[in-house]
């Protein structure tokens, strides 16, 4: 197993709970949307800091300028930015409004890892290091390999 195998697994996974949250966020209460962006929070914040912490490293001398120059935000922190916004107002339609905003953002950054940053990695760290990467993921995420 290589590390973008690993990390489109958990999109995989992540998609299930978008599709969730899309479907109960309508009808959802301001106490009830704020437990979903809870649990939002947990995963996205998890799967983000493997990324940062195993992929990045690795892949960041092939990246392209950001568009917003060296000191732009990520695309991980403008997500995080938006959760901790939807957490912090007790307004229901404003926690609809960026939760939803949230889910939008985490798939369109989805996209543009699995059609983009993916196939770079696959294209120019040496596969030696994209398996030992996937053992690391699986050490942490305590996935049995083999
Ligand atoms: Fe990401
Ligand atoms: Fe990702």
């Amino acid at each position: 197993m290589i590390i973008t195998q690993s990390l489109q697994g958990e999109h995989g996974a992540i998609n299930a709970l978008l599709n969730f949250l899309e479907q109960r966020a309508p009808d959802a209460s301001a106490e009830q949307l704020g437990l979903l962006a809870d649990v939002l929070g947990a995963v996205l914040l998890s799967h983000a800091t493997i990324e940062d912490e195993l992929l990045v490293p690795e892949i960041r001398p092939f990246l392209p300028p950001a568009p917003g120059g060296p000191g732009a935000p990520t695309d991980h922190q403008i997500i995080a930015g938006l959760l901790r916004k939807t957490e912090e107002t007790s307004d229901g339609a404003a926690r609809r409004r960026l939760l939803l905003e949230t889910v939008a953002e985490t798939r369109k950054h989805f996209t543009k890892e699995e059609t983009k940053i993916f196939p770079l990695t696959e294209r120019e760290i040496p596969l030696e290091t994209q398996r030992a990467l996937a053992k690391e993921w699986a050490l942490r995420r305590a996935v049995c390999l083999e």
